[in-house]
């Protein structure tokens, strides 16, 4: 393969392990039910863009070039993954069949595997140590767990968005029911969650744990606008109230900041300030919603590949700018593209009340447009008068300037944390792309 052509497709330079990628997927996800493996599967059927995979493995092939010398030996884990538990992979009903003598039914159970009471920890051979020089087993692992937790979280946000098609094709929740697509997100997750403690990598458990949690909190800040709503006192009804919102976010570690909203407190805000304070919010919630769990991969690889605490920065940051500038777009084709080209639903934000960045910019020239976006476009008119805002005041375009930015920012991370090489070329082509993307 020429250069020319690998730089014109990332793909084929981590092509192998994308193929053994959806075989394992299968595997981690099956289950004693045949119609529960249907639904599971049923996402991986139609070609998504898989495109937070392919970012874990060409990282981790990035970060392979950084000379060892450079890494802390100690921190490169270059194991094996720990073989899946027994009874991940024994049918339900034929538990305690075909098992060998030597396993127990304790360590079915369990998923222990018995212990060879000789054998220690594992030691850094020589030849094992020279896989660091290639992608490591568990960041294989880890870009088949982050496309789980995808898939899970597609099949809840269809039920939440009432969708009814994805990659175009019948969405989970109507090809299968509510009840079933999220029987079967919580499933995939609860696997996806075996499978993370399995990479036994404390550090590693704990970011992608995290962005778990992340998602939900972006799906959640996404329910409501409470920026623009700062003083929602009333609750349903109108007549219960609940404590104002907290001055600040309380933020983990490496989460993207949101400034005080203290101001609120008694001082009348400008229409600048109110938008600013709506921005915030709405690329804080992008963050949760998208970006973490593309940047906490992206910095679990980099943390397997035991490079120093600079470089896994780099990493984390490109995954973010990265993450928020794929969201952006998302939100803007939301606008431009129909939902044919989609393969999902097109226009579906304003319809369910949810104020992307192509309203906000128009709302920052239409100070009229705040009411409409504080009921959520729930008045007749509201979602065609906002669309109407959109187009004359160029929502889409601001939008995309604002998505070329954090592109530009994710390239310059990519420049300072690894050196130049195949994949991280690739990884340049895959960021500007997702710029360029119409699906
Ligand atoms: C797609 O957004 C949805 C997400 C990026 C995250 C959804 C997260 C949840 C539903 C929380 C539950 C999480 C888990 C892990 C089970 P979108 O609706 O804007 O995009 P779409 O146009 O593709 O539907
Ligand atoms: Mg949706
Ligand atoms: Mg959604």
């Amino acid at each position: 393969v020429t250069p020319k052509a690998l730089l014109n497709n990332p793909v084929s330079l981590v092509s192998n392990e994308m193929n053994t990628l959806a075989k394992n997927i299968v595997t981690l996800i099956g289950s004693g039910h045949p119609l529960l493996n249907r639904i599971s599967g049923y996402y991986f059927e139609a070609e998504g863009k898989k495109v937070r995979p392919m970012l874990v493995l060409l990282l981790s092939r990035a970060l392979s070039q950084i000379p060892l010398e450079e890494r802390d030996r100690i921190k490169i884990d270059y194991t094996d993954v720990p073989e899946d538990p027994v009874y991940s992979k024994v049918q339900h009903s034929r538990l305690f069949e075909n098992v060998p003598a030597s396993i127990s039914p304790l360590h079915i159970l369990h998923g222990i595997k018995p212990l060879n009471p000789l054998t220690k920890g594992p030691e850094p051979l020589p030849q094992e140590f020279d896989r660091a020089r290639g992608i490591l087993p568990k960041q294989r692992r880890l870009a088949e767990i982050v496309e789980m937790i995808h898939t899970a979280s597609l099949l809840h946000d269809d039920v939440i968005d009432h969708s009814d098609t994805r990659r175009g094709r019948p969405s989970g929740n109507i090809a299968f029911t509510n009840k079933m697509a999220v029987l079967a997100g919580d499933f995939m997750l609860g696997r996806a969650t075996v499978a993370i403690s399995r990479l036994r990598n404390p550090e590693v458990v704990e970011l992608v744990s995290n962005s778990i949690a992340n998602l939900v909190e972006g799906e959640f800040m996404q329910l409501k606008n409470t920026a623009i709503d700062a003083d929602h006192t009333t609750f349903n009804n109108g007549t219960q109230h609940i404590p104002p919102p907290p001055t600040k976010f309380e933020l983990t570690e490496h989460e993207y900041r949101v400034p005080t909203s203290s101001t609120t407190n008694g001082t009348q805000l400008s229409h600048d300030q109110l938008v600013d304070m709506a921005f915030d919010y709405y690329l804080h919630k992008t963050y949760l919603k998208t970006a973490a769990l593309i940047s906490k991969s992206c910095r679990a690889a980099a943390v397997l590949s035991g490079v120093r605490d600079p470089i896994i920065e780099e990493c984390y940051e490109f995954g973010k700018n990265l993450g928020i500038c794929f969201q952006l777009v998302d939100d803007m084709l939301d606008f431009t593209i129909s939902a044919k080209d989609l393969g999902k639903p097109a226009g579906a934000d304003l319809e369910l009340g949810i104020a992307t960045a192509p309203v906000l910019f128009a709302w920052r020239e239409d100070p009229s447009l705040g009411p409409l976006i504080k009921r959520n476009f729930s008045n007749p008119g509201d979602v065609e008068a906002a669309a109407l805002a959109v187009k004359k005041y160029d929502g889409v375009g601001k939008t995309n300037e604002l998505a070329k930015d954090y592109c530009n920012k994710a390239l310059q991370n990519l420049r300072n944390g690894l050196p130049n090489s195949d994949a991280r070329s690739a990884l340049e082509f895959l960021t500007n792309s997702v710029l360029t993307r119409r699906k």
